[in-house]
């Protein structure tokens, strides 16, 4: 039997997948490994343990694999990291990650230097605390002893690639999440990295996501049991290596995906590179050649789980039965789901959630009911700015809030579009084996890989519940919301 691997180095742990070559998971293994907040608004990770647990989960998935021939592994992970390596490949500090928000002074001082719409035109984002670039200027103002020694600037999952072949390589899905990528041209943007007064030599090669960057290195394959050689492909950032897993590309035109995970993710692909005219949602490239949008409600399942944790001794499913029985409206409460901040379509890291019009008729149900409605009501106004770009004919939920039917149902009726379920939840990790599975040479194309392996649809048990009579209630506390948080 031939397989391929593929790895997701997420926010709280990684992740590895063994797929055969019609895309059926035949093993998987994980390992954790812990997030630090040294400071308010602060996330980082060791990049030292991403490396040890990419050995242990690739150590324990081998050993699950006997008799099988490996014939490639993907990579994928959590975007806009900045690994500071020097010269010898050697981490120089710890990695801040894609929901740190220490940077709001370097966002201001991209777009002092490059103006937010050329920006938006060159890279389709504006400046994004979150992301990769503004970490280096980040490091360069704070501590600019450390950053004369940085060698290269790597994303979280090309520093495994690193590791696993010595190249210093990236793809474009993950490189066009750093903000210095010209979508057009899908190379470093020399005039915005001069601008800034950084050297396009900090950054990796970039190629497609199916290319082979290198094979397995000895020390790699005795760590782990993988055979010494093994082509290992560059892979995607996780967002567009989920999307692949669930056969979402520009081959399959107007089936997009929504996420219902810790952050609720809207993710539709594109031909062209057109940003959203004021950049209120993410235009990256996908893994297929194509480009993607992507518009994110920062707390989705996480908002369930937030309120969750405020009654210990309930069960989530109890919780969810409690929803059932209120009627739609939650009788007048409306619910912000701006806990950590919003990204699409405010882009307001100082915005915060709340719950409106709360009486004394309200009960633990309503609270419940009205965070499922806040939410879908949340990614109601992230596809409205989308729809104008790219229209979707269907969307496939995963996550796991997407398990429940009265989410789902609402979630249809915010977006006004058909929301099915699909079979298996491998997420990013399928994608990372299925580019694999390409670059191995198993498939002649990505486009013959996706269309062999699209996991079967599920529609939901439940019809879409309208959600049009509280939009405008929404709305409204929305925008006080805004006026009470500026920054
Ligand atoms: C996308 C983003 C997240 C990370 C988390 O812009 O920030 O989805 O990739 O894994």
């Amino acid at each position: 039997m031939r397989l391929a691997l593929g790895l997701d180095l997420g926010t709280s742990g990684l992740k590895a997948v063994a797929l055969d070559e019609q895309g059926r998971k035949v093993a998987e293994a994980r390992a954790a490994y812990p997030l630090h907040t040294p400071r308010p608004g602060w996330t980082e990770q060791d990049p030292q343990d991403w490396a040890r647990a990419a050995q242990e989960a690739l150590r324990a998935l081998c050993g699950r694999l006997e008799g099988a021939e490996v014939v490639g592994l993907g990579l994928s992970g959590q975007m806009h990291g900045a690994v500071f390596l020097d010269k010898a490949g050697d981490p120089l500090a710890p990695a801040p990650l894609w929901n740190d928000q220490r940077t709001a002074q370097e966002v201001a001082q991209i777009e002092a230097a490059i103006p937010r719409q050329e920006l938006i035109r060159r890279t389709g984002n504006p400046a994004v605390t979150g992301f990769q670039l503004p970490k280096l200027l980040w490091l360069r103002n704070q501590h600019p002893e450390v950053f004369r020694q940085v060698y290269k600037v790597l994303l979280p999952k090309d520093y495994l690639a690193y590791l696993l072949t010595g190249a210093w390589v990236s793809e474009y899905s993950d490189a066009s999440g750093v903000g210095a990528l010209n979508l057009a041209t899908r190379r470093w943007d020399s005039e915005i990295l001069q601008s800034l007064g950084l050297s396009e030599g900090l950054f990796p090669e970039v190629g497609p996501s199916e290319r082979v960057v290198g094979a397995l290195s000895p020390a790699w394959a005795q760590a782990t049991g993988l055979p010494a050689g093994l082509p290992v492909v560059a892979g995607a950032g996780d967002n567009a290596a989920a999307a692949l897993g669930l056969g979402v590309s520009r081959h399959r035109g107007g089936v997009g995906s929504v996420s219902l995970g810790t952050s609720g993710v809207i993710f539709l692909p594109l031909e062209e590179p057109t940003p959203e005219p004021e950049g209120r949602v993410h235009l990256f490239a996908h893994a297929d050649g194509g480009y993607h949008l992507l518009g994110v409600t920062l707390s989705a399942a996480g908002s369930l789980e937030w309120l969750r944790g405020l009654f210990p001794e309930v069960s989530l499913d109890a919780l969810l039965q409690e929803a059932e029985q209120v009627p739609l409206g939650s009788a007048g409460l409306y619910f912000l789901p701006f806990l950590a901040g919003e990204r699409s379509p405010y882009l307001n890291p100082y915005l915060r959630g709340a719950f409106v019009g709360l009486s004394l008729a309200h009960r633990r149900g309503h609270l419940v009911r009205s965070v499922l409605e806040g939410v879908a009501l949340s990614l109601g106004e992230v596809y409205r700015v989308m729809r104008p770009l790219a229209e979707a004919r269907r969307l496939l939920a995963t996550g796991g809030g997407a398990a429940s039917d009265l989410w789902l149902s609402l979630l249809g009726g915010a977006l006004g579009v058909p929301v099915v379920r699909v079979a298996g939840d491998e997420g990013a990790a399928r994608g990372a084996a299925l580019l694999a599975l390409v670059g191995a040479g198993v498939y002649p194309s990505l486009k013959e890989a996706l269309e062999a392996t699209a996991p079967a649809e599920q529609p939901s048990p439940l019809p879409a519940t309208g959600l049009e009579g509280l939009r405008q209630g929404y709305q409204e506390a929305v925008e006080k919301a805004l006026e009470l948080y500026q920054g």
